[in-house]
């Protein structure tokens, strides 16, 4: 959690972000400290891919500031942001069908030249999703959706990521692959590893982020604990299918 005085490992200051003309993203303000995780939510089209995009430096930002554990990488290169722990899986798990699962989790440490770093971190990941383990020599593409989202999840790791953005990871998922997804998420953030989770489905990653942020309309609109949100009526009304009694 937030300390006074600690520096946090992202920090977006107005940060606006076009298509062409189109502005997705309309000045926004974000922090994420050490360890956290946090999620974002919001509608459709509210801008939340674009915000993860630009993170990770696969989009570039419009103006305003990008700062990364204290230094500006407004401009760096996506592979050099990830070459310091700043990893995203990719609305729609971005894995590769036609490679193996365990060709698929090898090329999350493209940027890696320490072999036994890397071993080490592939038993991790295996004792972490067993199911990945049981599957190394099949082709990606032929995997269950969830199976391919733990794979890009795993193929994350293998960067070895200080901030891991995690884009929809539950999405088309059926409840209990959904539940596995928030436990294998939970255990990367006790191991250290601070999260940004983007979800639709606000009712459980408010539960287990410690802090979120609404967005709408390429704006942050609300922001506050898990807890408190979880409360908002405008939350609940809006993200949570309830109806507001106050308004
Ligand atoms: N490549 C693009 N070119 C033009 N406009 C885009 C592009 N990608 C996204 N947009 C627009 O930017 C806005 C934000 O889109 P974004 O994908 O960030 O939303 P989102 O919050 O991730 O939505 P969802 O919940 O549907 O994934 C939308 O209005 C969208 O149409
Ligand atoms: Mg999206």
């Amino acid at each position: 959690m937030p300390t006074d005085n600690a520096t946090p490992i992202l920090q977006l200051k107005d940060v606006k972000i076009s298509y062409g003309q189109i502005q997705a993203v309309k000045g926004i303000d974000l922090e994420l400290y050490s360890g956290e995780l946090v999620c974002l939510i919001g509608a459709n089209g509210a801008g939340k891919t674009t915000t993860l995009n630009a993170i990770s430096g696969t989009l570039p930002i419009a103006s305003g500031e990008l700062l990364y554990q204290g230094q500006r990488i407004n401009t760096l290169p996506a592979h050099l942001r990830l070459r310091q722990g700043l990893a995203l899986v990719p609305e729609g798990r971005g894995i590769f069908t036609r490679l193996t699962v365990e060709e698929n989790l090898r090329m999350g440490a493209y940027t890696r030249k320490d072999k036994e770093g890397i071993e080490a971190d592939l038993e991790r990941v295996y004792s972490m999703l067993p199911r990945v383990k049981e599957r190394l020599a099949q082709v990606a593409g032929t995997l269950s959706g969830g199976e391919q989202q733990m794979v890009a999840i795993g193929r994350a790791l293998l960067s070895r990521p200080k901030l891991l953005l995690l884009d929809e990871p539950s999405m088309g998922l059926a409840p209990l692959v959904v539940e596995k997804i928030f436990e294998v998420v939970q255990t990367v953030v006790k191991e250290g590893v601070t999260i940004l989770l983007v979800e639709q489905n606000a009712n459980l990653a408010l539960e287990f982020a410690q802090r979120g942020y609404v967005m709408d309309g390429g704006k942050v609109t609300i922001t506050g604990s898990g807890e408190d949100l979880l409360k908002d009526p405008k939350v609940r009304s809006a993200y949570l299918g309830e109806v507001d009694e106050a308004a």
